[in-house]
């Protein structure tokens, strides 16, 4: 029996997570060399690497008795502790009747565009989670790419809003952001708050890695500039390391109860409320504690320090360039100086960019632009710097802090060696190609010039 499949699905674009999977499976089959028996050098996934604080899975652990159903908007224990959690963390005052919880922040992302009426603005590059809900609900929606510094221009942002008929628009502000490990600061926070008061533009700031900050000072949320119309999203996934929990939740606007009236029917529809047991173990990671706040330090500082290796090698290559990093397990390194190179190669699109990386001798695995939300033809890619046994490096880290510039690089050599032999593979391979393309260009100049 052939079943039909609704047009809806069909249309949608393939979510990150399956995407990358598919794309990985289909391009590393088993490789006949014998010394590439490791997998491969893995730059693609947005995962962090360290195991789930204990405290967290302890409370697990205890509270796998609890078989009833939650209430729909969260446990009040754990309400009230991500209400603390936020004023600690964020200096935000939050009532516990503000925050929903939900199965991850991607389902709270979706809740919040099937409720909210408008046309979505989104800023590119971009986590491709976004596109394929959007393209799911049918919702309008508008590119807007960033420049050179790869933030949104708040003039472009005015310039877009202005051209859209719509009386009420959403901006989804990913900060910090994935793919660029950027954080936006206060001021230019100010000044696309300005635009959007202006222009009537709601804001889904989603802040899921926030507390990866690694100057954590200088984190600002859109909730404090922007109370009035900004819906903040966050959870366990990247500051806990514990995405397979799926627990997030949305901190709604100020003077929203009507609305998140509405908001209870779709959660309730959807998926009555959150498992039970996750909600009490987060409970434990949302409360303020040593050992939580612990982990918050180590577990960025070592963000840090690969995150800032793997800047200085990629930039050593001449001609690329990439985003150094405020935050997050990624950066975004740009390629696009070697088109012509590329292009002569055969390699015409960013998805031929990644495949060729895969295949022998690379065995490198990176998100290329067409997963990033930007032109096919974009040679930039997105790089995580998380492929590293998590648990070790962590206790390493512990046990000897590295301070200054050559310990960190050696830190990284002795703990994360398939970053340190990715990376180099990396290099190796753009290295490789301008040279195949000088020595081509020179044999056929020297066939040119030579009598035949
Ligand atoms: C920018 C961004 N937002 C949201 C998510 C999803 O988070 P969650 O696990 O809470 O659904 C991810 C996961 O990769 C992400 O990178």
């Amino acid at each position: 029996m052939k079943f039909v499949v609704d047009q809806q699905v069909e249309d949608i674009e393939m979510p990150e997570n399956l995407k990358l999977n598919t794309f990985l499976q289909e391009f590393h089959s088993d490789c006949p060399h014998p010394e590439c028996n490791f997998g491969y050098y893995g730059f693609a996934f947005g995962q962090s690497p360290f195991p789930v604080p204990k405290l967290i899975q302890e409370a697990l652990i205890k509270n796998a008795d609890k078989g009833a159903y939650a209430a729909v908007p969260g446990i009040p224990e754990l309400r009230n502790a991500i209400s603390k959690y936020n004023k600690h963390y964020f200096g935000l005052d939050v009532a516990p009747e503000r925050i929903y919880v939900g199965p991850g922040t991607k389902e709270l992302i979706f809740n919040l565009l099937e409720i909210l009426h408008g046309t979505v603005i989104l800023p590119t590059p971009a986590w491709l989670g976004y596109l394929p809900q959007i393209r799911f609900l049918k919702k309008n929606y508008h590119m807007l790419p960033t420049r050179a510094n790869k933030k949104i221009s708040p003039n472009d942002l005015r310039k877009l809003a202005l051209r859209l008929q719509d009386r009420q628009k959403i901006l989804i502000l990913n900060n910090p952001n994935n793919p660029t490990g950027l954080l936006y600061d206060k001021l230019e926070l100010e000044e696309i708050t300005d635009v959007c008061r202006e222009q009537n533009i709601l804001v889904i700031s989603d802040e899921i890695y926030a507390l990866t900050t690694y100057d954590f000072s200088k984190f600002v949320s859109m909730a404090k500039i922007y109370p009035e119309g900004t819906f903040v999203t966050n959870g366990l996934s990247k500051s806990h390391a514990a995405g397979g929990y799926r627990l997030g939740y949305v901190i709604f606007p100020q003077h929203t109860s009507d609305f998140r009236s509405q908001f209870k029917k779709i959660l309730a529809t959807e998926y009555t409320a959150v498992s039970t047991p996750i909600q009490h173990a987060a409970v434990a990671g949302f409360e303020i504690s040593k050992d939580i706040d612990e982990y918050f330090i180590v577990t960025r500082n070592i963000h840090q320090i690969m995150g800032e290796y793997t800047y200085h090698k990629l930039t050593s290559i001449d001609g690329v360039k990439a985003t150094k990093p405020d935050a997050t397990f990624y950066l975004l390194a740009d390629f696009n100086s070697f088109a012509l190179d590329l292009q002569k190669a055969k390699i015409t699109t960013s998805q031929k960019l990644s495949e060729s990386l895969i295949i022998h001798p690379y065995h490198t695995a990176i998100v290329g632009g067409d997963s990033l939300v930007l032109e096919r033809t974009d040679f930039s890619a997105r790089i995580a710097y998380v492929d590293y046994d998590g648990a070790k490096v962590y206790e390493k880290y512990l046990k000897n802090k590295p301070k200054s510039l050559s310990e960190k690089t050696e830190f990284v050599k002795k703990n994360a060696p398939k970053v340190v032999a990715g990376l180099d593979m990396l290099v190796d391979f753009f290295l490789n190609l301008r040279k195949d393309n000088l020595s081509e260009l020179e044999t056929k100049q020297s066939s040119m010039v030579s009598p035949s």
